[in-house]
């Protein structure tokens, strides 16, 4: 390089040594990551995960190799060292930038709405929202045919409010306001009083890796589709809604509340317990949500359709009081419900390889024997993150794992397998009369698969 006649010939001689060292550590790294993301997943997409690491590489290497060496072609002390500044500030910047959003979000801030049911679906709704403060809150809200609010007040003090709306009529659009949050009036429907068609979606595991989310392009599909194409009910997320739901990590529930509110303000948001939320105990789970019980299980009835909403993250034994409840629930509802849709977050089964393929079957021989006594038709999972549609003793169980978070799992396929793929995507699924129909959607608004679940009520009960 002759512009660097006059610089001291060892300190060339070494930076352009770093400078080749990086680039072509760059270059292996490159190779390297295309050969294993298309190994691993044989899409492009996802090479991003191995691609990850480009950002550290650059700041260790790349950049200071290619600063040293645009420094050494200027004539300029000043110049050189107004560079050296620029530098270290992007560098401190770029560092500092994720401490700094995370310690902004530490705390609840003035966040929401967002809708839940704690009661019966016809005649109830539950509005939460949280504040930087400790208030009683207060909502306002009156049916769309009448002028006048009604007020809805709590009655403790708490940053984590959950305001149940009652006596409210079926099938009605309501139109509701928080004061705390703004003048902005927000709409929701009750469920219809008879068996109505419907449609709701589920989709889980949206937590951030290591900072990282599609949770945000995952929902703008969820919302697009709701909106746009078809509108929905509700949103079931099988669990795993942040990383890590303790303190130091408040700017996910932060994240969470802000990606799900579009929809949420105005569709009930109903979660299974997943095992993220539950790390360290489930006292921020708890803050956050309000489904009317003390436990994480719970269950409701919409249209004549029964949810059950268990956790996997509890002892499902069967002398457990999970599992006591769930086959008092079932006593008291199958019978006289259209379909029944249970949610939980680690599936029955999977032939995922990073998840223990079917090592851990507890749950399947713990659930699978009053599943079939009360003819569950769907079983919603999350976890894995994939999609993964397998049919256990007529009993579809769906995981749908692909909400946002780095999706690792790589599709195979058991004898019990119908359909499995590596992607991110949600799951439409619309009652009609007697049909219950899973859409699984990709972001394009493609279809991974559809498939119907049939009435397993009017089948043969195995033993
Ligand atoms: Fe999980």
């Amino acid at each position: 390089m002759p512009f660097l006649h006059q610089m001291n010939s060892n300190g060339v001689k070494f930076m352009q040594l770093w400078a080749k060292f990086w680039v072509g550590y760059l270059v292996l790294w490159l190779l390297l990551a295309t050969g294993c993301g298309l190994w691993f997943y044989g899409q492009f997409p996802y090479l991003v995960y191995f691609l990850i690491p480009f950002v550290p590489l650059m700041l260790m290497g790349v950049v200071p190799a290619s600063y040293g060496l645009i420094a050494l072609q200027l004539q300029s002390w000043r110049t050189r060292i107004f560079l050296l500044v620029i530098y270290v500030l992007l560098v401190t910047l770029f560092l500092g930038a994720f401490p700094a959003y995370r310690n902004a979000h530490e705390a609840p801030e003035n966040q929401g709405p967002y809708l839940s049911w704690a009661s019966d679906p016809k005649t109830t709704m539950t509005v939460s929202w949280t504040t930087a403060a400790p208030s009683l809150g207060m909502v306002k809200w009156r049916s769309s045919e009448k002028e006048e609010f009604q007020i809805k007040m709590g009655n403790v003090e708490t940053r984590f409010h959950h305001l149940s709306l009652t006596d409210l009529s079926p099938d009605t659009t309501y139109t509701y306001q928080i004061p705390e949050l703004g003048t902005q009036s927000y709409l929701f429907n009750t469920a219809p009083a008879a068996d109505d068609d419907f449609s709701f979606i589920a989709y889980g595991d949206n937590r951030p890796f290591g900072g990282i989310s599609k949770h945000g392009a995952v929902f703008a599909a969820m919302e697009k589709t709701a909106r746009i194409d078809e509108p929905i009910d509700f949103i079931i997320n099988t669990g795993d809604l942040v990383e890590n739901p303790g303190q130091g990590h408040g700017w996910q529930w932060y994240d969470f509340l802000n990606t799900i509110m579009p929809l949420a303000a105005s569709h009930p948001y109903l979660v299974s317990l997943g095992n993220h939320e539950a790390r360290g105990g489930t006292r921020y789970y708890d803050s956050y949500f309000d489904f009317g019980s003390p436990d994480p299980w719970y269950s409701m009835t919409y249209a004549n359709v029964h949810f059950v909403f268990l956790s996997s993250e509890h002892d499902l034994n069967t002398e457990s009081p999970q599992h006591t409840w769930l086959e008092t629930d079932l006593e008291e509802n199958a019978e006289k419900s259209r379909f029944i849709v249970v949610s939980f977050h680690q599936p029955l089964l999977t032939y995922s390889e990073s998840h223990g393929r079917n090592e851990d079957l507890s749950r399947h021989e713990l659930l699978m024997p009053v599943f079939r006594q009360h003819a569950v038709d769907l079983v919603l999972s999350g976890h894995v993150h994939f999609y993964e549609h397998l049919l256990l003793d007529g009993i579809h169980s769906v995981t749908t794992g692909g909400g946002g978070v780095l999706l690792w799992d790589k599709p195979a396929i058991g004898p019990k397998t119908i359909k499995t793929e590596t992607a991110f995507h949600f799951c439409r699924i619309t009652v009609t009369g007697d049909e219950l129909r899973v859409r699984a959607e990709r972001l394009d608004g493609s279809v991974i698969e559809e498939f119907i679940a049939s009435r397993q009520r009017t089948l043969p009960v195995p033993g």
